[in-house]
Protein backbone atom coordinates (compact mmCIF):
# COMPACT_ATOMS: atom_id res chain seq x y z
CA UNK A 1 0.00 0.00 0.00
CA UNK A 2 1.19 3.69 -1.00
CA UNK A 3 1.04 5.93 1.55
CA UNK A 4 -0.39 8.98 0.49
CA UNK A 5 1.73 12.13 0.51
CA UNK A 6 0.78 15.11 2.89
CA UNK A 7 0.50 18.13 0.42
CA UNK A 8 2.50 20.67 1.35
CA UNK A 9 2.01 24.82 2.39
CA UNK A 10 2.62 27.66 0.44
CA UNK A 11 3.73 31.02 2.57
CA UNK A 12 4.28 33.87 0.98
CA UNK A 13 6.39 37.28 2.33
CA UNK A 14 5.01 41.07 1.18
CA UNK A 15 6.15 44.46 1.40
CA UNK A 16 7.46 47.48 0.59
CA UNK A 17 10.72 47.33 -1.11
CA UNK A 18 13.23 47.34 1.92
CA UNK A 19 10.78 45.80 4.10
CA UNK A 20 13.12 43.18 4.61
CA UNK A 21 11.11 40.14 2.99
CA UNK A 22 14.41 38.33 1.75
CA UNK A 23 16.37 38.75 4.71
CA UNK A 24 12.99 37.13 6.56
CA UNK A 25 12.76 34.06 3.63
CA UNK A 26 16.34 33.01 4.31
CA UNK A 27 15.70 33.29 8.22
CA UNK A 28 12.47 31.19 8.44
CA UNK A 29 13.50 28.70 5.66
CA UNK A 30 16.63 28.05 8.26
CA UNK A 31 14.71 27.84 11.02
CA UNK A 32 12.22 25.29 9.47
CA UNK A 33 14.92 23.32 7.57
CA UNK A 34 16.48 22.62 11.39
CA UNK A 35 13.14 21.36 12.17
CA UNK A 36 13.57 18.35 9.96
CA UNK A 37 11.08 20.37 7.44
CA UNK A 38 11.74 20.58 3.24
CA UNK A 39 11.65 23.63 2.51
CA UNK A 40 12.12 25.27 -0.99
CA UNK A 41 12.33 29.07 -0.88
CA UNK A 42 11.79 31.08 -4.59
CA UNK A 43 10.91 34.50 -5.25
CA UNK A 44 8.97 36.93 -7.86
CA UNK A 45 9.78 38.03 -10.83
CA UNK A 46 11.39 34.15 -10.53
CA UNK A 47 14.31 33.20 -11.76
CA UNK A 48 12.80 31.68 -14.59
CA UNK A 49 13.04 32.63 -18.60
CA UNK A 50 9.31 35.63 -18.14
CA UNK A 51 11.01 36.69 -14.19
CA UNK A 52 14.27 37.29 -15.64
CA UNK A 53 13.29 39.46 -18.31
CA UNK A 54 11.10 41.03 -15.90
CA UNK A 55 14.87 41.80 -13.80
CA UNK A 56 15.84 43.69 -17.02
CA UNK A 57 12.44 45.75 -17.03
CA UNK A 58 13.32 46.43 -13.52
CA UNK A 59 16.94 47.58 -13.84
CA UNK A 60 16.00 49.81 -16.78
CA UNK A 61 18.30 47.64 -19.53
CA UNK A 62 15.08 46.64 -20.97
CA UNK A 63 12.70 49.50 -22.33
CA UNK A 64 10.21 50.53 -24.79
CA UNK A 65 10.99 52.85 -27.39
CA UNK A 66 11.91 56.31 -26.02
CA UNK A 67 13.66 54.89 -23.19
CA UNK A 68 10.55 55.12 -20.72
CA UNK A 69 9.81 51.44 -18.82
CA UNK A 70 6.87 49.50 -20.35
CA UNK A 71 3.28 50.78 -18.81
CA UNK A 72 1.55 49.68 -15.99
CA UNK A 73 -0.61 47.26 -17.71
CA UNK A 74 1.70 45.51 -19.53
CA UNK A 75 3.85 45.19 -16.68
CA UNK A 76 0.75 44.06 -15.06
CA UNK A 77 0.55 40.81 -18.11
CA UNK A 78 4.38 40.36 -17.81
CA UNK A 79 4.50 39.91 -13.75
CA UNK A 80 1.00 36.86 -14.50
CA UNK A 81 2.43 35.35 -16.77
CA UNK A 82 6.11 35.04 -14.83
CA UNK A 83 3.59 33.67 -12.04
CA UNK A 84 1.60 31.01 -13.79
CA UNK A 85 5.02 29.57 -15.01
CA UNK A 86 6.01 29.94 -11.43
CA UNK A 87 3.33 28.13 -9.81
CA UNK A 88 4.13 25.64 -12.86
CA UNK A 89 7.21 24.75 -12.93
CA UNK A 90 8.67 25.39 -9.44
CA UNK A 91 5.39 26.09 -6.82
CA UNK A 92 3.16 23.65 -7.39
CA UNK A 93 5.55 20.52 -7.88
CA UNK A 94 7.19 21.05 -4.68
CA UNK A 95 3.75 21.30 -2.59
CA UNK A 96 2.78 18.13 -4.57
CA UNK A 97 6.12 16.39 -2.83
CA UNK A 98 4.69 17.70 0.26
CA UNK A 99 7.32 20.41 0.96
CA UNK A 100 6.81 24.19 2.73
CA UNK A 101 6.99 27.00 -0.36
CA UNK A 102 8.15 30.44 0.89
CA UNK A 103 8.06 33.37 -1.64
CA UNK A 104 9.24 36.44 -1.58
CA UNK A 105 6.70 38.20 -3.19
CA UNK A 106 2.94 37.02 -5.17
CA UNK A 107 0.46 38.28 -6.42
CA UNK A 108 0.06 40.80 -3.76
CA UNK A 109 2.98 42.37 -5.41
CA UNK A 110 0.67 42.54 -8.19
CA UNK A 111 -2.21 44.27 -6.88
CA UNK A 112 -0.20 46.96 -5.19
CA UNK A 113 2.64 47.80 -7.49
CA UNK A 114 0.93 47.86 -10.84
CA UNK A 115 -2.75 49.08 -9.12
CA UNK A 116 -0.10 51.84 -7.56
CA UNK A 117 1.80 52.72 -10.11
CA UNK A 118 -2.00 53.01 -12.53
CA UNK A 119 -2.58 56.06 -11.06
CA UNK A 120 -5.95 55.22 -11.34
CA UNK A 121 -6.78 54.86 -7.49
CA UNK A 122 -10.39 53.87 -7.02
CA UNK A 123 -10.67 52.52 -10.86
CA UNK A 124 -10.78 49.02 -11.77
CA UNK A 125 -7.59 48.48 -12.06
CA UNK A 126 -7.59 46.48 -8.71
CA UNK A 127 -10.31 44.35 -10.11
CA UNK A 128 -8.27 43.88 -13.58
CA UNK A 129 -4.77 42.90 -12.02
CA UNK A 130 -6.84 40.26 -9.52
CA UNK A 131 -8.91 38.63 -12.98
CA UNK A 132 -5.40 38.22 -14.44
CA UNK A 133 -4.37 36.13 -11.86
CA UNK A 134 -7.40 34.39 -11.12
CA UNK A 135 -6.02 30.96 -12.08
CA UNK A 136 -3.08 31.97 -10.05
CA UNK A 137 -2.70 28.99 -6.89
CA UNK A 138 -3.22 30.77 -3.94
CA UNK A 139 -1.46 30.89 -1.08
CA UNK A 140 -1.84 29.28 2.53
CA UNK A 141 -0.14 32.27 4.20
CA UNK A 142 0.69 35.87 3.28
CA UNK A 143 2.51 37.56 5.78
CA UNK A 144 3.23 41.62 5.07
CA UNK A 145 6.15 42.98 6.83
CA UNK A 146 4.88 46.51 7.67
CA UNK A 147 7.94 48.79 7.55
CA UNK A 148 7.22 53.11 7.37
CA UNK A 149 8.61 54.02 4.31
CA UNK A 150 11.22 56.51 5.59
CA UNK A 151 12.95 53.06 7.51
CA UNK A 152 12.64 50.89 4.14
CA UNK A 153 14.35 53.96 2.31
CA UNK A 154 17.39 54.19 4.60
CA UNK A 155 17.75 50.31 4.52
CA UNK A 156 17.87 50.59 0.34
CA UNK A 157 20.55 53.18 0.81
CA UNK A 158 22.23 50.93 3.05
CA UNK A 159 22.35 48.70 0.29
CA UNK A 160 24.19 50.79 -1.56
CA UNK A 161 22.01 49.40 -5.28
CA UNK A 162 21.01 51.92 -8.45
CA UNK A 163 17.46 52.49 -7.41
CA UNK A 164 14.91 50.18 -9.61
CA UNK A 165 11.97 50.41 -11.22
CA UNK A 166 9.26 51.72 -8.31
CA UNK A 167 11.95 52.95 -5.68
CA UNK A 168 10.31 56.32 -5.17
CA UNK A 169 9.54 57.49 -2.16
CA UNK A 170 6.21 59.12 -2.73
CA UNK A 171 5.51 55.22 -4.60
CA UNK A 172 6.53 53.82 -1.18
CA UNK A 173 4.30 55.56 0.51
CA UNK A 174 1.46 55.02 -1.17
CA UNK A 175 2.14 50.93 -1.57
CA UNK A 176 3.08 51.32 2.35
CA UNK A 177 -0.56 52.46 2.75
CA UNK A 178 -2.23 49.99 0.25
CA UNK A 179 -0.31 46.87 1.93
CA UNK A 180 -1.91 47.63 5.46
CA UNK A 181 -4.63 47.55 3.64
CA UNK A 182 -4.16 44.48 1.85
CA UNK A 183 -7.04 42.13 3.67
CA UNK A 184 -9.66 44.55 1.92
CA UNK A 185 -8.13 43.66 -1.71
CA UNK A 186 -8.16 39.81 -1.18
CA UNK A 187 -10.58 39.39 1.27
CA UNK A 188 -10.57 35.62 0.94
CA UNK A 189 -6.74 34.71 1.38
CA UNK A 190 -5.45 34.45 4.98
CA UNK A 191 -3.15 37.57 5.45
CA UNK A 192 -1.47 38.49 8.84
CA UNK A 193 0.24 42.45 8.93
CA UNK A 194 3.01 42.50 10.88
CA UNK A 195 5.30 45.08 12.38
CA UNK A 196 8.22 44.60 10.25
CA UNK A 197 10.61 47.50 12.57
CA UNK A 198 12.99 46.05 15.25
CA UNK A 199 15.80 43.72 14.79
CA UNK A 200 16.39 40.83 12.40
CA UNK A 201 15.55 38.54 14.95
CA UNK A 202 12.71 40.08 16.29
CA UNK A 203 11.20 40.27 12.93
CA UNK A 204 11.92 36.24 12.31
CA UNK A 205 10.28 35.76 15.73
CA UNK A 206 7.17 37.18 14.54
CA UNK A 207 7.31 36.23 11.63
CA UNK A 208 7.77 32.55 12.67
CA UNK A 209 4.94 33.08 15.06
CA UNK A 210 2.73 34.06 12.46
CA UNK A 211 3.62 30.67 10.77
CA UNK A 212 3.05 28.47 13.37
CA UNK A 213 -0.28 29.99 14.78
CA UNK A 214 -0.97 28.84 10.70
CA UNK A 215 0.32 25.66 10.56
CA UNK A 216 0.63 24.28 14.19
P1 LIG B 1 12.61 42.96 -5.24
O1 LIG B 1 11.69 41.90 -4.78
O2 LIG B 1 12.84 44.11 -4.33
O3 LIG B 1 13.91 42.24 -5.66
P2 LIG B 1 15.42 42.73 -5.61
O4 LIG B 1 15.95 41.94 -4.48
O5 LIG B 1 15.95 42.31 -6.95
O6 LIG B 1 15.44 44.22 -5.41
O7 LIG B 1 12.24 43.56 -6.68
C1 LIG B 1 11.15 43.24 -7.33
C2 LIG B 1 10.41 44.50 -7.71
O8 LIG B 1 9.32 44.14 -8.55
C3 LIG B 1 9.82 45.23 -6.52
O9 LIG B 1 9.98 46.62 -6.69
C4 LIG B 1 8.35 44.88 -6.60
C5 LIG B 1 8.11 44.67 -8.06
N1 LIG B 1 6.99 43.75 -8.37
C6 LIG B 1 5.86 44.26 -9.01
O10 LIG B 1 5.80 45.45 -9.32
N2 LIG B 1 4.83 43.42 -9.30
C7 LIG B 1 4.87 42.09 -9.00
O11 LIG B 1 3.91 41.34 -9.28
C8 LIG B 1 6.04 41.57 -8.35
C9 LIG B 1 6.13 40.11 -8.01
C10 LIG B 1 7.07 42.44 -8.04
Amino acid sequence: MTATRERGRFVVLEGIDGAGTTTQILRLASRLRAEGIAVRSTREPSDGPFGTMIRHVLTGRLVAPGGRAPGWSTMALLFAADRMDHVETEIEPFLQAGGVVLSDRYDASSLAYQSVSSGREGSDAVAWIRALNRYALRPDLTIVLDVPSEIAATRRETRGEEAQLYEQNEVQRALGEFYRNLVAHMPDDRIVVLDGTGTIDEVADRVYAAFRLQHG
